[in-house]
């Protein structure tokens, strides 16, 4: 099975567009109906093979660490009540010892600065990067797609869902070359363009398998678009110099980061379940008169 072993998920962002409700709480911990999105990005990456989690934190992101632990009051309270689905669940989403490991961002300066905090971590072998509040659902889940498209390549891998034309100025926008099947050529990255300068309609969201090349260019910390040292232009050096491809993912794509994105995600899979859905469709019904 082709398998990335080591997932990078860089969570030290400020989450400045679900204020207030990052004030105090990581963005990362905020519930899709009954779990925080970290979990769904944890799952992902484990279905894609990963062994090791990595996450870059910052201030104010300890609830993540504590979340992945053996809470063991409550597990022993569960076990006494003989609450044995819950336990097992929670068990279930409790990595392995050592399977997580978290490194900080001491300052956020970027997604590109995130990501090379994590260099010393992951060595020289090809690796995941996972934008948590990016949730994919889809029937394979995306992170797979990624690891079998980079089997399939040898080389670097942004996962590309198109937009509508007046959206390409909150992406990094593929500039495509040839096309087989899903998978795209890149011939070139440009950062939040405008719909008029924007190469295509293809934007990359929160799914990179990487070569570990990247972070020599990572090292140079060029500061680029909005102050920020920006994943994008470390991967646009790589472009030509190994295998680069954008994988049009089979999946439905929600931005949890941004209130409306957030809102979306919550009612699709909630509707999509056995135990709330219809109860759900009849309220949302009654709510619209
Ligand atoms: P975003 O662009 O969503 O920024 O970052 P943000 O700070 O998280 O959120 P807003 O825009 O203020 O609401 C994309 C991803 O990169 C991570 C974020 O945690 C998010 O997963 N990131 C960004 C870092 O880890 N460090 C940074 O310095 C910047």
């Amino acid at each position: 099975m082709a398998s990335i072993k080591k997932v990078v998920f860089p969570v030290a962002g400020l989450g400045t567009r679900m204020l207030p409700a990052t004030r105090s709480l990581p963005k990362e911990m905020l519930p899709v109906v009954d779990k925080p999105i970290i979990e769904y990005a944890l799952e992902e990456a484990a279905a894609a093979g990963a062994e090791q989690f990595i996450f870059v934190t910052g201030r104010g992101k300890a609830l993540i660490e504590d979340h992945f632990d053996r809470a063991v009051e409550l597990f022993d309270n569960l076990e006494r009540k003989g609450k044995k689905q819950e336990l097992e669940a929670l068990r279930g989403a409790t990595p392995p010892a050592g399977e997580v490991v978290y490194t900080r961002q001491q300052e956020a300066k970027g997604l590109g600065h995130a990501v090379w905090c994590a260099r010393h971590l992951i060595g020289d072998e090809p690796f995941g990067v996972m934008l948590v509040d990016d949730l994919i659902d889809a029937a394979t889940p995306c992170m797979k797609q990624m690891a079998e498209a980079h089997a399939a390549t040898g080389g670097n891998v942004v996962a590309v869902m198109e937009v509508p034309e007046e959206q390409t100025a909150r992406y990094g926008v593929l500039d495509p070359g040839k096309r087989e099947g899903d998978l795209v050529e890149v011939r070139g990255l440009v950062e939040k363009p405008d719909p008029a300068e924007a190469p295509s309609r293809l934007a990359v969201v929160g799914r990179y398998v990487l070569l570990a090349e990247v972070f020599e260019h990572l090292s140079a910390h060029q500061v680029g678009a909005g102050g920020e040292i920006q994943l994008t232009d470390a991967m646009q050096r790589m472009i030509g110099r190994q295998p680069f491809h954008g994988l049009r993912f089979e999946g439905r794509r929600f931005d949890c980061g941004d209130k409306l994105g957030y809102l979306e995600a919550i009612f699709a899979l909630a509707l999509k379940r056995s135990d709330i859905g219809p109860e759900l469709r009849e309220l949302i019904a009654r709510e619209l008169g």
